[in-house]
């Protein structure tokens, strides 16, 4: 046994290499030819069934203006009631055919029984499922005052997503579905402050990886690796070291710093369109795919930088990380930050 581990230690790196050389251009070029065909025959989504959790806001809100505009039904959960019902007019008025507000807690999985069973009785059928809802934490961990109120953030960025796809594969068999999840280019950069939602993140990933050799081609799930993008998370929405959802744009400016954030439109088109096109994986902007590479190749050399860039003292203000003095040198805020993450207003109800 030990022999066969230490010629494994051997072969394996060499074997790759090679693999590396001369299968990378073929597996390029199959790759083009796949995404070809999968744009030739992409899904006209017109008159489809769309349920999208996490739609009050951000991302999710703009995924349903995208779907609106493609003319499917839609389906819309939150928390926010007013918010997700202010969601459902505008996209009736962009094209959506019918579109319901069902407020949802989505980390309890009998307000997802009760999403899924008012979607059935009120549509009998589901096309997609767009899992969007998440909450972002963003604090040292020797700085949080209670680690117990911190299981909620796996309770809605994983739980929340493993539950409505859970219930949603029966009907989404029977229609030959797809499963949206949105995931985030975190869930493969380590960076300060962002452990707890960098593993919610890792953990989805990893879930719907697993999944889809489980499903085959019955269930398409694309898996969204979005970069910065406009929503109430980059306007500084965040769980503080308190366990509290709260405004923070000096926190937000240190994590976030001069990386440029997306506009919620442009994310949301490519994330509909790379789920019609039935992708297996999509980054947007597509330039965040190449850091999962830097992270694979030079890890030590991202984690290095990453520390000294955004680290700051436990207890220190986020003011002092180099970070987030970078991001105020004049001129560069308004390269990074879209005017809408400006305002610390988001919505209420
Ligand atoms: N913005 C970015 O830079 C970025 C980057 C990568 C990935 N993402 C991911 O994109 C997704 C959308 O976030 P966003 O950036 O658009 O932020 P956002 O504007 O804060 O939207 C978050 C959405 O999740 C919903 N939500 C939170 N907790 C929920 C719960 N327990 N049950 C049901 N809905 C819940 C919120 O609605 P209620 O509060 O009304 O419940 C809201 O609709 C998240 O999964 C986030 O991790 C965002």
């Amino acid at each position: 046994m030990d022999f066969l581990h230490r010629l494994l230690n051997l072969i394996a790196p060499i074997v790759t290499l090679n693999a590396l050389f001369f299968l990378t251009p073929l597996y390029c070029v199959f790759k083009v030819l796949c995404y070809i065909n999968r744009s030739i025959s992409k899904e006209d989504v017109t008159g489809k069934v769309v349920l999208i959790v996490g739609a009050s806001s951000g991302i999710g809100e703009h995924i349903a203006y995208e779907y609106a505009r493609r003319g499917s039904y839609l389906v819309l959960a939150a928390r926010r009631e007013k918010s997700l019902r202010d969601v459902a007019e505008t996209a009736k008025l962009l094209g959506a055919p019918e579109a319901i507000a069902i407020p949802t807690d989505v980390s309890d999985i009998d307000d997802c029984k009760r999403l899924i069973d008012e979607t059935i009785k009120r549509f009998g059928r589901l096309n997609h499922l767009v899992n969007c809802a998440g909450v972002t934490p963003m604090c040292m961990v020797e700085e949080i005052t209670d680690i117990t109120s911190f299981t909620s953030v796996m309770d809605t960025n994983f739980w929340g997503y493993v539950y409505m796809t859970y219930l949603s594969i029966p009907y989404l068999r029977k229609t030959k579905g797809k499963i949206i999840v949105i995931a985030s280019s975190a869930s493969w950069m380590p960076a300060p402050r962002m452990s707890f939602y960098n593993a919610s993140k890792a953990a989805v990933v990893s879930f719907y990886e697993s999944l889809r050799l489980e499903l085959g081609s019955d269930v398409g799930i694309t898996i969204v690796t979005p970069g910065l993008t406009e929503s109430e998370m980059s306007q500084g929405k965040i769980m503080n070291k308190d366990g509290e959802m709260v405004v923070d744009q000096d926190m937000r400016d240190a994590e976030m710093s001069i990386v440029p954030i997306e506009l919620a439109t442009a994310s949301a088109m490519a994330v509909v369109d790379g789920g019609c096109r039935g992708d297996v994986y999509l980054s947007e902007p597509k330039w965040i795919q190449t850091t999962a590479y830097w992270v694979v190749f030079f890890p030590e050399m991202v984690e290095w930088v990453n520390r000294w860039f955004l680290w700051v003292k436990v207890g220190a203000s986020p003011l002092d990380a180099p970070s987030k003095k970078l991001l105020d040198v004049p001129g560069l805020r308004h390269l990074a930050q879209p005017d809408s993450v400006r305002s610390p207003e988001i919505k209420k109800g």
